[in-house]
């Protein structure tokens, strides 16, 4: 139950001020004995010709206080005193009927929202920070669903390029079939490697790179067939990626779908006086805005990697007429995105404002060097595996007669690697330490799927109980500061959106968990003479358990009833 909400529409009953204005001028008090919340008068002093305490004296007598334990005034603010019976009910029977629809809305009202996340590259490796788009976006795209949002999920798969001449070259000359079939992005890695180390000695391989390009552009079908069939043989690897982490999209519309889409972005542009030659390229000056010239087309007159993208832009507003278009995308191409939105901007887009890059920082690993030159990669699905395999040795330490423990280790290990990726704001870089990722005890995915379980352990002992619950007996501070708790998913939530940030959500999720925690320490479930306080507190442990699952739903996360 939303208390300040309510807190608001009762001052309405006297103000001339609209209900969200209110909300927003309530506080929430430093001290208890100040109440839940307290309204400040003092704006109200100029309009009403008031002092600021005479107007707080007067309201308190005024307001209804009903479902309020008590209405103060402390000077200048109206204080407001939550009836705890009241609350703890409302909140947690409002939990136990909406159950997996806890914390949703409709205040999305359908607007169509973009989030384009993952975006791995054909024949290269899906590597750790590829996952970090990939958890972000799919936590964003449920996030903005849960609260009414009509969300578009894309997958702009880097499968255009010179590097797919080069890769084709390099395949005629180096290719060992065996190999492609068994690890095709690695025999494609291997490939492409070898392909700069041969061309540093023998320059005249760029040109035959350039060739194949062009050749793959103008639609050769050799050229085409080879290349469909790399992107074939890459996919094949990221779909086992996206099944082991749950993640789907709704559009697969990589780089190559603009191949044919470029041209009237170039034309707008050329129209529009914004191209000019650079050294034989085709460039937007940026200079004005302190960013080096945006290039459109190379001297060849081929097309990169921005002409991609200005092209997708263009027709994703047309195709989906977003309100918003999200890009999960590290910040090592902030410039490469303010470019692009700048020069959507300048050809008068005035829709480029809600293009937005959302970046997040790096992976490092607190073990193993993560490099891309040698080769030696940390791969994705190895780093998966690891978490399952790791998670096993903990159940099998811990509760070896679990039933389905590889099953369990899979939803915990990988669950354990989400969390970790979503858990501090997606601009702090990740250190990635197994010793804590799988720590029961620490703020991780174990720790709170392991809370889960206890409390839903703690529901098959007690049964069923069919006494009336009387949630006016839940007076302890722990139990309050539960209940508070799990009232403020909804805000945590819209407060993840305003901010595009996951994470909010993560540490809710924590604190509910220590909150849950505490409770359960303080307190017993199901040693309880009193049935109507028993009652009451199975129920709290049954929204409890409610709003962890949502939540760790909203951050891609599923868990298990048993650890
Ligand atoms: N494929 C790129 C990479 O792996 C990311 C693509 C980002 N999205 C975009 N619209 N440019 O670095």
């Amino acid at each position: 139950m939303d208390y300040k909400k309510l807190t608001a529409e009762r001052l309405k009953e006297h103000l001339e001020i609209d209900v969200d204005t209110l909300e927003g001028l309530i506080e929430v008090p430093p001290r208890p004995e100040m109440g839940d919340y307290a309204f400040p008068c003092f704006q109200l002093a100029k309009s009403l010709k008031k002092a600021p305490n005479i107007i707080a004296s007067e309201l308190k007598d005024k307001i209804n206080a009903e479902g309020y334990e008590k209405v103060e005034n402390l000077g200048p603010y109206v204080n407001f005193f939550v009836d705890k019976g009241t609350f703890t009910k409302n909140t947690v029977n409002k939990i136990l009927v909406e159950k997996e629809c806890y914390g949703s809305s409709t205040i999305g009202d359908g607007e169509n929202i973009i989030v384009e996340y993952s975006s791995p590259n054909i024949a290269k490796p899906f590597h750790v920070g590829h996952l970090s788009t990939t958890v972000i976006g799919n936590s964003l795209y449920k996030i903005f669903s849960f609260e009414g949002y009509n969300v578009e999920r894309i997958n702009h798969l880097g499968d255009w390029g010179t590097q797919f001449g080069k890769l084709i070259s390099a395949y005629k000359r180096w290719v060992d079939e065996e190999a492609l079939e068994k690890h095709p992005i690695s025999e494609l890695l291997r490939i492409y490697v070898k392909f700069h180390d041969e061309a540093d000695k023998d320059p005249s391989l760029e040109d035959e790179g350039r060739m194949y390009f062009k050749k793959l552009e103008q639609g050769d079908s050799e050229a085409v067939a080879l290349w469909d069939r790399f992107r074939k043989l890459s996919l094949k690897e990221f779909n086992n990626i996206y099944e082991m982490l749950n993640v789907d999209f709704d559009s697969w519309a990589g780089e190559s779908f603009y191949n044919d889409k470029m041209d009237s972005i170039v034309k707008e542009l050329e129209e529009k006086g914004l191209l000019v030659e650079s050294n034989g390229a085709k460039v937007v000056m940026l200079d004005e805005y302190n960013m080096p010239p945006c290039i459109v087309l190379k001297s060849d007159g081929a097309s990169i990697y921005a002409t991609r993208d200005l092209a997708a832009a263009m027709y994703r507003k047309k195709t989906y007429d977003f309100s918003k278009a999200i890009y999960v995308v590290g910040k090592d191409q902030a410039l490469h995105f303010n470019q692009v939105f700048k020069v959507l901007e300048l050809a008068g887009h005035d829709w480029a404002k809600n293009c937005i890059h959302v970046p997040f920082g790096i992976v490092r690993f607190a073990e193993k060097k993560l490099s891309t030159r040698k080769g030696d990669v940390i791969l994705l699905d190895e780093l998966l595996s690891e978490a399952v395999s790791k998670t096993l040795e903990v159940i099998n330490e811990k509760n070896p007669t679990l039933d389905n423990k590889e099953e369990v280790a899979k939803k915990v290990g990988i669950g354990a690697v989400v969390f970790t990726y979503l858990r501090n704001s997606r601009e702090r870089d990740i250190v990635f330490d197994w010793k804590e990722i799988l720590n029961f005890e620490g703020e991780t995915g174990p720790y709170v799927q392991y809370t889960y379980a206890r409390a839903k352990s703690i529901l098959r002992k007690v049964g069923e109980v069919s006494e009336e619950s009387d949630f006016s007996k839940l007076q302890s501070k722990e139990e309050f500061e539960l209940v508070k708790t799990l009232d403020g998913f909804q805000a945590s939530i819209l407060y993840a959106i305003e901010k595009l940030e996951p994470s909010v959500v993560t540490r809710y999720i924590i604190d509910v968990a220590k909150a849950f925690n505490k409770f359960y320490n303080a307190h017993s479930v199901a040693n309880v003479d009193d049935i109507s306080l028993k009652s009451a507190r199975i129920k709290l442990v049954e929204a409890t358990c409610q709003v962890i699952k949502n939540g760790l739903g909203l951050i891609g996360i599923e868990t298990v009833e048993k650890m």
